[in-house]
């Protein structure tokens, strides 16, 4: 063959395997969560790492020798399984006496357990033959931690990062008419932070497919809004992509959806001329007259589409959601939503539920930011690291606004690409309002270092997002110097007692509360048990570094300049047992448990957060024993003034102090204790009546009909009655839940911060009187019983319905 003819075999021989003559085909996007192999390795032992580190993998491209990443693997003996997974939360709790172990919730990960810090996991995939042609990538959104990844044996690469996901492209590798096998090593055995983390692929992972001239897969439509008056006007800003082996040519124009998906308007065609292996972009500038703004009450969702056109067809199209609204950030008036002052009533919070750890499905995310919207708070702050997706989304489409946080403030190459890969990746959510650049980093946060690594970091996010700001959330009260001298927005952890001074100080920076209050409460428990290691679940004690709710919200409220901040936290979450050791496990500092049941605090701030008539009564009123003793009544409400009655006689009515509380001394005497509140002309009551004993078995389901796709939830609460239907507040009784039906249980718990009964199971015994199980939807419809029993109580059953539907039923928009 002459030389001419070779280079013309070669270059249709490439256009072959590259797919210039095969059939375009449009993005799609696929789950694959579902269908994993598991088996724990080994972080010390090679042999028990299925040779990992004794097989010479490396050497060669492509190499397998004996390990699971070898198409011939017998992996029969690894259990299958869906991810989201968290191998963590299933590992009994251990006794060691190690600060880290202790931080993360006495689990056996990290260091010290090799023979559970390793895990494999390991999928098959097939692909049709019809599909060759197209660019194929895999993204795990979030693995804990160091993940390994291999497709059919051609290693990857590895991403560190517990939070931040990562995507690999793996067009080459596959192998159209065999199975082809993805295989994971993760690595937990190195901490990331200082609270539980969980360990395994406990975020979704996806398989995407696009045309090898195609928009950046990585944040390449980036939206942003302006209101003038009654227009809104929408930039879109598009990356496009040539992978095909000749310039590409065509056009590219964007439109603007409704949430139904009806286009709206549409831009001009922007032509673009691309050579091989280039980038290009195209930026877009449309309006819509009238158009519903995202806010807190109506968080309303459109679409933009990018489309990219090329000899005239549609090559590649991306939908992304977002929201018209404006965000400003002004040392006077606060944040400004669409113009108006918005006070921050935030939580901060980790990725962490019961019965479930770190693997919440798509349903809890939902679940649990409508109970902090019901309790009042309108911002989240995704403490310290990034979170997954889905709760991004459950923010946009229920209205909360959120601090979007780095792990690290650290400009080396491995932070730096975490943060980039955060902005693009989130920089289209309305409910984002600020990025956070780091967390109390100690010694640094006070110097010129960190000051450079800050100003580094800050340049990148103007780069990426110059529509938003950032704060550092710094452990520091009237102290000036290092990072404070430069970040735009000044975040106090505590010590607001600093503030005040600060901003006499220093006037024009924006100061906001990234950490606030931290009173450490145990839920139903009226005294200190340091055995146990419960504390009284009212708003009285906190550690030093930090304060009580009502030490520094009246200071937020009551100064315009102050953007608000975010208490320390919304819900308990495993790790970090302050102030106590085993065998405490879980933190106390939620207003709400690790469940989501609220503790008396939560009625504090539904008192001055929101827009509800509050009024709530603690402590329960089931003391025998103690009939005679004086017991510490706290009402809380926000009424103009309560009067509070026992057993119908009056003990006086008192004056509610705006973000305060009411105490009454009171001389127990079983029946019923009753507040009477007057708001305006309204009076509105409640009360605490003593109950009998245990009678029946009751569940409350947060939802009766799921979708039966496998991954759909419901929270399922439970509580006993006495024989007048009244919950017992008290109760400990062991639940036992049978299922009929295609569902499963994925967890239980109950709140107590010292329980060591396992998550995954099919009992859980209530914790002063309340338990949760959380059932996952299998894949076919019908109907599904679930049973509760316990001995000597009414059992209770109830039937809940899946159906195939292809809405969803949770909220998202
Ligand atoms: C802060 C820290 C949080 C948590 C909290 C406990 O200093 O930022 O992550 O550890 O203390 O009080």
């Amino acid at each position: 063959m002459n030389n001419i003819l070779r280079a013309v075999f070669i270059l249709l021989l490439l256009a072959t395997v590259y797919g210039l003559n095969a059939q375009q085909s449009q993005r799609k996007r696929i789950n694959i969560d579902k269908g994993w192999k598991f088996a724990l390795g080994h972080a010390a032992d090679p042999k028990k790492d299925f040779n990992y580190g004794i097989a010479n993998i490396f050497s060669k491209s492509g190499k397998t020798e004996d390990t699971p990443m070898s198409k011939d693997f017998v992996d029969t003996t690894w259990r299958e399984l869906n991810v989201p997974h968290d191998w963590a939360v299933e590992l009994p709790f251990v006794e060691v006496d190690n600060f880290d172990v202790q931080s993360h919730g006495y689990k056996p990960v990290g260091g010290l357990f090799p023979e559970t810090s390793v895990g494999w996991y390991r999928k098959e995939l097939a692909f049709a033959k019809a599909d060759s042609g197209a660019h194929y990538a895999v993204t795990f959104d979030g693995v804990y931690r160091d993940a390994r990844v291999w497709l059919n044996g051609f290693y990857l690469g590895n991403n560190e990062s517990g939070y931040m996901g990562v995507t690999y492209d793996i067009t080459n590798y596959i192998q159209f008419d065999e199975p082809n096998y993805l295989v994971v090593r993760v690595d937990a055995s190195q901490y990331e932070g200082w609270f539980y983390e969980g360990a395994g692929i406990y975020r979704h992972v996806w398989l995407e497919e696009y045309n090898n001239l195609h928009f950046n897969n990585d944040g390449g439509v980036f939206v942003h809004t302006d209101i003038e008056g009654e227009t809104a006007s929408i930039s879109v800003e598009t990356e496009l992509v040539n992978e095909t082996l000749q310039e590409a040519k065509g056009e590219v124009y964007v439109s603007v959806l409704n949430r139904e998906g009806k286009e709206l308007t549409r831009s001009d065609s922007q032509p673009f001329k691309i050579a091989t292996n280039k980038k290009s972009s195209a930026s877009f500038r449309l309006t819509l007259e009238n158009p519903n703004l995202w806010d807190l009450d109506n968080p309303y969702l459109y679409r933009v589409k990018a489309v990219l056109v090329s000899e005239g067809k549609v090559v590649d199209d991306k939908i992304e959601k977002f929201g018209i609204r404006t965000i400003e950030i002004d040392n006077k008036r606060g944040v400004l939503l669409n113009g108006n002052p918005i006070k921050v009533k935030g939580t901060n919070n980790h990725q962490d539920h019961a019965g479930v750890g770190s693997a919440m499905p798509d349903y809890l995310q939902y679940y649990r930011i409508r109970l902090l919207k019901e309790m009042g708070s309108n911002a989240y702050r995704a403490s310290h690291n990034p979170p997954t997706p889905e709760l991004l989304e459950a923010c946009d489409s229920l209205g909360m606004l959120v601090m979007d946080e780095t792990r690290l403030l650290n400009s080396s190459p491995e932070h730096m690409d975490q943060f980039e890969k955060l902005i693009r990746r989130d920089r289209n959510h309305p409910s984002i309002f600020m990025w956070c650049i780091g967390n109390e980093e100690g010694w640094i946060q006070q110097t010129s270092v960190g000051k450079r690594l800050a100003l580094t970091m800050l340049a990148k996010q103007q780069e990426l997002d110059p529509t938003r700001t950032s704060t550092y959330a710094a452990d520091l009260a009237n102290v000036y110097n290092g990072v404070n001298t430069v970040i735009p927005v000044r975040g106090f952890n505590y010590r607001e007692f600093g503030m005040v001074p600060y901003h006499k100080d220093h006037p024009n920076q924006p100061i906001i509360g990234t950490e606030m209050g931290s009173t450490v409460t145990t839920r139903g428990s009226y005294q200190v048990d340091s055995i146990k290691g419960y504390l009284p679940d009212q708003d009285l004690s906190h550690p030093w570094w930090a304060s009580l709710a009502e030490d520094w919200w009246p200071i937020a409220a009551d100064n315009d300049w102050l953007l608000g901040g975010f208490i320390w936290t919304g819900f308990d979450y495993r790790g970090e047992p302050t102030p106590f050791s085993w065998p405490n496990v879980n933190s106390h500092f939620g207003v709400m448990d690790v469940c989501g049941f609220p503790k008396n605090l939560y009625y504090y701030y539904q008192s001055w957060w929101s827009d509800k008539d509050v009024l709530h009564i603690s402590p329960h009123w089931n003391w025998s024993g103690k009939e005679g003793e004086k017991i510490d009544v706290w009402v809380n409400s926000n009424a103009d003034k309560v009067e509070l009655f026992l057993n119908g006689k009056s003990l006086g009515t008192k004056k509610m102090k705006r973000n305060s509380h009411l105490q009454w001394e009171v001389v127990y005497q079983s029946g019923e204790l009753k507040a009477v509140a007057t708001k305006g002309k309204r009076t509105f009551e409640t009360s605490q009546i003593t109950t009998s004993s245990p009678a029946q078995i009751k569940m409350v389901f947060d939802r009766k009909v799921l979708l039966a796709d496998g991954t759909d939830a419901t929270v399922v609460n439970v509580v006993v009655v006495d024989k007048n239907g009244r919950e017992v507040p008290d109760a400990n009784n062991p639940i036992r839940f049978e299922i009929s039906g295609d569902a499963d249980i994925i967890g239980v718990g109950n709140g107590d911060p010292s329980s060591h009964e396992p998550d995954k199971s099919y009992r859980r015994s209530l914790f002063n009187g309340k338990g949760q199980m959380i059932l996952q939807a299998g894949e076919s419809a019908g109907n599904i019983v679930v049973k509760a029993t316990s001995p000597g109580l009414k059992e209770h059953t109830i039937t809940l319905r899946q159906v195939n539907e292809t809405k969803s039923l949770i909220g998202k928009q």
